[in-house]
C-alpha cells in the first residue's frame, strides 16, 4: 500500500506535495518522490530512500519550481526499498506514480524489453510508463496513450499521470485501489485518500472502481471503465476526520467491505516475494514446520472462522493436523497440548480476553505463540513469540469485514510456508498458489460488481424472519460468517451449517419464507487450457487437490429447493450453469482457483449483510449489544 498524490497548481507545488505526503505516510514510508514539470515543461523528479524528511532535504538542496506535480510515499511490494524503485518512474515524456500490484508485469516487461525499452528499476510500476510513452511515440495524445494502457493492465491499483510538456494536464485511474479528486479555485488535486487533500481542499469526489479522470486547473471529465462519460458526486470533507473518514459511503462497514482488494493485496505484498512468486515471511521463525505435530488454533468470532479456513488449508498444503476452537473453551478445556507445538492466535483487535487467556495457556503449556493481529501494539501481539499483522488498516465497523479476509491472506501464506517447509508443496505447487494469492486483489474488484444485485435482494431478504447459509470445505466458514454478519447487523436469525449437516436437523426449518444462501464455487474437472485463467484454475488444482464437493452442495440445494425454500446461490460462471435451476437468485464471481474462494466469496457474504441491514435501517457501524472489541469474559 503506497500513498499518492498529484496537484495542478498555480505555485511551486513541491512542497505541498511533501505535507500531502507526510499525511498519507501511514500507508508506507521506505522511500518517496516527487515529480514537476519545469520551466514550462520538462519532467523533473526528486526521490530519496527512507522517510520523507530525506525527500525533504534532497528538495532543500535541489528544489523544484514547478506548479504541477505527482508524488509518491512507497512501500515496497516489487523491489527493495531503494532510490532507484522509488516512485515517480519516468521517460522523458511521462511520469507515474502507483498503489497497488500490476499483475501482467512481468509478460508487458518482456514484451517492452524485446522491442527496446530500458529498465532502470525492479518495480511493476515501471511497465506503465513504457505502455504509455509507446503510446505517445505512435502518435497518440496523453488521453488516448493512457486509456490504451489501461487496457492492457491487470490486477488491482491506482496511478496517477503527468507528461511532458502539459502543464495543463494530469489523469488519475483507480482500480481496486482508492483514488480521490479534490477540487480547488482554479486548482485540482488527486490523492489516495482526503486526507492528504484536507490542507487544500474540503471539497472531494471518490472515483468509483475502473474510473479514470482527466483533469486540468479548471475542469474535471471522469470516465468508467467502459469510456463513458459519468459523473461522482462532490461532498464535503470534514478536514479533521483524519484516518475516519467514510469516503462516500454510508457506513463504515460500506467502506471497509470495498477497501478489501487494496488492504488484502497489501497484506499479501508483506508475505510474499512478487517477482519469485514465492512466501517470504518477514521474520525468521522460532520453530521448524517439520517439527510440528499438531497446531492448536484459536479465536473468538469472525476471527474465529477465519482461523476455521485457515484449518483447511494446514491440513491440506501442509499435512498438519489443526485442532482449532473458539478461545472461550479452549482456555479452559484443559487442552492437553505436547510441549514445542505450535498455537496460533486470531484476532483483529488483539484484546479479546478469551483469546489473550488462551494464549496465556498455550505459553503456559510450552507452545510457540504466533499470532495473526490487526493492531501491531496490543496486548497478544506483545505476549506472542511471532506476530504476523494483518495490515487491513483501522476497522471501525463493529462488523469485521476487512480484518477477516486479511486474516485469510496471512493464514494462506502460512499455511503454503508450513507446505514448503514440510516438504508437502513443491517449488512449482508453492508458485501456482501464491500466483493464485497474487491476483486475489483483482478478483476482489470484479466480485464488488455484484453489489446492485444484492441491493435487490436485500428488499427480500429484510423482510424474512430466518436465514440459512450452506457450504462444504472452505465454504463452509464462509457460511458460518455469512450468517453470523447477518445476525449481526440486521438482527434476523440466521444459522451457518455444513450442508452435508442439513439433513440432520435444519431441514426441518425450510419452507417459503427461509431464504437459503449457498455458497458452492465450482470444483469439478477443468478442461484444458482454453485460456490462461483456466490453465491457472487447473494448475491450482492440481496444486491444492481439494475434494470435489460441488455437485454434492447441489444436492443439497435441490433437497432444500423440493421443500419451498429460497436458494440465492453463490458461485461462479460454470456453478451457476450447473446449479442455478433451482434458484431464486444467482451472484456469480469470477473464476479463479479454488484455493482463494474463501477471500473472494467472503464479499458476497458480507454485501448481502450490509444491504439487508441497509434496508432494514438498522445501526450497520454499531449494532445493538455489540462490542468492536470483547476484554471481558
Ligand atoms: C467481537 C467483534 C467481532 C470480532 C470478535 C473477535 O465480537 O464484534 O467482529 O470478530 O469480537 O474480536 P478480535 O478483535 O479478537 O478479532
Amino acid at each position: 500500500m503506497c500513498g499518492i498524490v498529484g496537484i495542478l497548481g498555480r505555485e511551486p507545488v513541491a512542497g505541498q506535495l511533501v505535507d500531502a505526503l507526510k499525511r498519507l505516510e501511514y500507508r508506507g514510508y521506505d522511500s518517496a518522490g516527487v515529480a514537476t514539470l519545469e520551466n514550462g515543461g520538462t519532467l523533473t523528479r526528486r526521490r530519496a530512500e527512507g522517510k520523507l524528511s530525506a525527500l525533504e532535504g534532497r528538495l532543500e538542496r535541489e528544489p523544484l519550481q514547478g506548479s504541477v506535480g505527482i508524488g509518491h510515499t512507497r512501500w515496497a511490494t516489487h523491489g527493495k526499498p531503494t532510490e532507484n524503485n522509488a516512485h515517480p518512474h519516468a521517460t522523458d515524456k511521462v511520469a507515474v506514480v502507483h498503489n497497488g500490484i500490476i499483475e501482467n508485469f512481468r509478460e508487458l516487461r518482456e514484451e517492452l524489453i524485446r522491442e527496446g525499452a530500458t529498465f532502470g528499476s525492479e518495480t511493476d510500476t515501471e511497465v506503465v510508463v513504457h505502455l504509455v510513452s509507446r503510446e505517445l511515440k505512435r502518435g497518440q495524445s496523453p488521453v488516448d496513450a493512457v486509456a490504451a494502457t489501461l487496457g492492457q493492465l491487470r490486477g488491482a491499483f491506482a496511478l496517477a499521470f503527468l507528461f511532458a510538456g502539459e502543464t495543463d494536464l494530469m489523469i488519475g485511474a483507480r482500480r481496486g485501489s482508492p483514488l480521490a479528486i479534490g477540487y480547488g479555485e482554479g486548482r485540482m488535486y488527486l490523492g489516495s485518500d482526503a486526507i492528504a487533500l484536507a490542507p487544500f481542499t474540503d471539497r472531494v469526489s471518490y472515483l468509483d472502481d475502473g474510473d479514470w479522470v482527466v483533469l486540468t486547473h479548471d475542469s474535471v471529465a471522469v470516465r468508467d471503465a467502459d469510456g463513458k462519460a459519468v459523473e461522482r458526486p462532490v461532498i464535503k470533507t470534514a478536514a479533521s476526520a483524519a484516518l475516519i473518514d467514510k469516503g462516500n459511503h454510508k457506513h463504515f462497514m460500506a467502506k471497509e467491505i470495498h477497501e478489501q482488494p487494496e488492504v488484502v493485496g497489501h497484506t499479501l505484498a508483506h508475505y510474499i516475494d512478487m517477482a519469485e512468486e514465492k512466501i517470504d515471511l518477514p521474520h525468521a521463525l522460532p520453530f521448524d514446520f517439520k517439527n510440528l505435530k499438531r497446531v492448536s488454533l484459536s479465536a473468538c468470532g469472525t476471527a474465529y472462522y477465519a482461523g476455521l479456513v485457515g484449518k483447511y488449508w494446514f491440513e491440506r498444503f501442509a499435512r498438519l493436523p489443526v485442532e482449532i476452537d473458539v478461545a472461550s473453551e479452549f482456555r479452559y478445556r484443559d487442552v492437553p497440548l505436547d510441549p514445542g507445538n505450535l498455537a496460533v492466535f486470531v484476532s483483529q483487535s488483539g484484546e479479546t480476553a478469551d483469546t489473550l487467556a488462551s494464549l496465556r495457556y498455550a505459553k503456559e503449556h510450552q507452545q510457540h505463540v504466533l499470532s495473526v493481529v490487526n493492531v501491531p501494539t496490543s496486548t497478544i501481539a506483545r505476549e506472542s513469540d511471532v506476530v504476523m499483522p494483518t495490515l487491513a488498516g483501522p476497522e471501525i465497523g463493529v462488523a469485521s469485514t476487512k480484518a477477516f479476509t486479511c486474516q485469510l491472506a496471512v493464514l494462506a501464506c502460512l499455511a503454503i510456508a508450513a507446505g514448503r517447509a514440510r516438504g508437502t508443496l513443491s517449488r512449482e505447487d508453492e508458485r501456482i498458489l501464491v500466483r493464485a494469492l497474487i491476483e486475489t486483489p483483482r478478483h476482489m474488484s470484479e466480485a464488488l460488481a455484484i453489489e446492485p444485485q444484492v441491493e435487490q435482494l436485500a428488499h427480500t431478504l429484510a423482510k424474512c424472519k430466518d436465514a440459512l447459509y450452506l457450504g462444504r470445505g472452505t465454504s463452509f466458514p464462509i457460511a458460518l460468517e455469512g450468517a453470523l454478519k447477518l445476525k449481526e447487523i440486521s438482527y434476523i436469525h440466521a444459522e451457518g451449517y455444513a450442508a452435508g449437516e442439513l439433513k440432520h436437523g435444519p431441514i426441518a426449518l425450510i419452507d417459503e419464507t427461509v431464504p437459503v444462501v449457498v455458497i458452492a464455487p465450482y470444483d469439478q474437472g477443468f478442461e484444458k487450457t482454453k485460456s490462461n485463467l483456466q490453465d491457472m484454475v487447473e494448475l491450482s488444482r492440481r496444486a491444492y487437490r481439494p475434494a470435489a464437493v460441488f455437485e454434492k452442495t447441489v444436492s443439497n440445494m435441490q433437497e432444500v429447493a423440493a421443500r419451498g425454500g429460497q436458494i440465492i446461490l453463490i458461485s461462479d460462471p460454470k456453478g451457476v450453469a450447473e446449479g442455478a435451476t433451482e434458484s431464486l437468485v444467482t451472484l456469480t464471481m469470477p473464476e479463479m482457483p479454488l484455493s482463494v474462494t474463501p477471500l473472494v466469496y467472503a464479499i458476497p457474504i458480507q454485501l448481502i449483510a450490509y444491504h439487508t441491514a441497509a434496508v432494514m435501517g438498522t445501526d450497520v457501524d454499531q449494532p445493538r449489544n455489540l462490542a468492536k472489541s470483547v476484554t471481558v469474559e
